[in-house]
């Protein structure tokens, strides 16, 4: 089993993997805008052949009245493979890139040029980084009766309920809205 990071190549797999595994689906164009917006956050587990098993599909909350924070649009693994870590693996694996970006943008923030206008491009593009990447906590909805995801979201991975949502999903179920912080691992 490999996990490594999604590539467009990988969409259709992706797409085709959430279709058997969940009743939300997207459109392929939704891929994309996660694929090319944040190729660094979403991952893909493959068997020895190289097929698509499992994917969790990440990207950044941009709303510019909302604390930076990236989010879990979906998660899922082929029905034969659960059970043996993969949507563990998958997660860990997204949450350190939230975290590496972050890291990474506090570092260009620290960068002292004796050029002005160095500083001046550099702190436009730090500030566009902090503000594309600085994650603060990771959020995830989650349906009331998933009980695998939440015993994954709650007892594996930490999160813990930030609110209940109701009538979140097309079908009138409601949400747990998750979260988990990050600033604790800067
Ligand atoms: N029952 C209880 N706990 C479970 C279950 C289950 N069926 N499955 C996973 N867990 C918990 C356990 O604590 C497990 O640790 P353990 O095996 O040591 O007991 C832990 O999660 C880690 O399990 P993984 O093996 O990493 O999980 P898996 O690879 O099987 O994937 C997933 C879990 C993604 C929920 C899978 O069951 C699935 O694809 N379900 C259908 C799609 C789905 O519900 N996706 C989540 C929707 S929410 C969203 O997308 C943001």
């Amino acid at each position: 089993m490999n996990i490594r990071q999604a590539a467009v190549g990988d969409l259709l797999s992706m797409q085709n993997c959430n279709l058997l595994n969940l009743p939300e689906n997207y459109q392929m164009k939704y891929y994309f805008y996660h694929s090319l917006s944040w190729p660094q956050l979403s991952y893909v587990a493959e068997d020895h052949k190289g097929r698509i098993v499992g994917y969790v599909l990440a990207k950044m909350e941009e709303d510019p009245s909302d604390t930076p924070h990236g989010h879990i649009t979906s998660l899922s693994v082929m029905r034969t493979y659960r059970r043996l870590g993969i949507a563990e693996k998958l997660m860990t694996q997204s949450r350190e890139s939230f975290v590496f970006l972050s890291n990474r943008f506090m570092g260009v923030r620290s960068y002292k040029s004796s050029s002005e206008l160095d500083v001046f491009v550099l702190s436009f593009v730090q500030r566009s980084m902090v503000e594309a990447f600085g994650a603060h906590y990771v959020s995830l909805h989650v349906r009331k009766s998933n009980r695998a995801a939440l015993s994954l979201y709650k007892d594996t991975l930490k999160f813990s309920v930030h609110e209940i949502e109701k009538k979140y999903y097309a079908d009138g179920e409601d949400a747990y809205a998750m979260r988990k912080d990050l600033k604790t691992m800067f």
